[in-house]
């Protein structure tokens, strides 16, 4: 084969062919290189549903997914609410109450983040704080789903961390300063922990915030621990919702805590 090249023409083969056909072929490959680098991007990238998409956690766990190349189902009641747009964003409707959504919804994915809160009807059981029926929900669904199901992050509420040894959050808390529907969400959350530590059959994480979330900035720089409240120097428990985004995904990506507690804070 000739390859070479004379004034405005250049040879390949016994092909003649001007250079500005030649700078054409090449933006057109540079073009198809970065097209299929992005696309080798988003197939490499988990496949994350996350419930709470709307909420004030959830929307740094979607933000942070979607910065680091994975493909995301943000789910809410009301989808339209979901104002972002990018290639690797789906905004779907689902109720954590209707199974038959929740299966259709997570059926296929790699890791399912739940990240919600409420109270359903006028209970004043702690049976009835949507983070606990959300645990319970997912696991029957999941359970179903067999070994293709996805894994479970479950954001848990720090009511469930130590303060003292053997004294939680929850226990100290002055319940009668508190409104009422929180307290039910704070012991919601200890039930659900309680009860995901009893399955065995489903892949979960129940990763614990600390007792302040803050509208801080992401620096990716914080700790993770087990079942006693991480303090920082000045024996604050605290964080940052983007901070605790970035641990999210980072456990959707490693897979480092399966079946356990952990917690995160500075
Ligand atoms: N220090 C702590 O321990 C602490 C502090 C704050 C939060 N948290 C925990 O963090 C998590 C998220 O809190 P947040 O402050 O981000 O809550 P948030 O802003 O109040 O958002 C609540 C989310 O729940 C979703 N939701 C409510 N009912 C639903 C249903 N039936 N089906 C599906 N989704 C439903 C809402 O989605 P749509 O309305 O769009 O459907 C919304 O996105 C909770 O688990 C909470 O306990 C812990």
């Amino acid at each position: 084969m000739r390859v070479g090249e004379s004034n405005h023409i250049v040879y390949l083969g016994n092909m003649k062919i001007t250079r500005r056909t030649v700078s054409f072929l090449q933006r057109l490959f540079a073009c198809a290189l970065v097209s299929a680098s992005s696309l080798a991007l988003a197939d490499d990238g988990l496949d994350i549903v996350v419930y709470g998409a709307t909420g004030k956690v959830g929307t740094h766990v979607v933000q942070e997914a979607l910065e680091r190349g994975h493909n995301v189902t943000a789910v809410s009641r009301r989808p339209a609410q979901i104002t972002a747009q990018h290639v690797n964003l789906s905004a779907v409707k689902g109720d954590l109450l209707d199974e038959t959504s929740v299966a259709d919804i997570v059926t296929g994915a790699d890791v399912v983040i739940v990240s919600v809160r409420g109270v359903i009807g006028n209970s004043d059981k702690p049976e009835s704080a949507l983070q606990y029926m959300a645990a319970e929900m997912l696991v029957d669904v999941l359970h179903k789903l067999g070994p293709d199901a996805p894994r479970l992050l479950h954001v848990g509420g720090s009511g469930t961390l130590e303060v003292e040894p053997g004294v939680t959050f929850a226990a100290k808390l002055p319940t009668i300063l508190l409104p009422r529907g929180l307290e039910i969400e704070i012991l919601g959350q200890m039930l659900a922990l309680e009860f995901l530590g009893k399955v065995d059959d489903v892949n979960w994480t129940y990763v614990t915030p600390p007792k302040n979330f803050t509208n801080g900035p992401r620096t990716a720089e914080f700790r993770i621990g087990g079942a006693v409240a991480l303090k920082d120097g000045r024996g604050r428990t605290r964080l940052s919702r983007a901070d605790f985004a970035v641990a999210l995904i980072d456990e959707a990506e490693r897979a480092a805590y399966p079946r356990q507690r952990i917690s995160v804070a500075y």
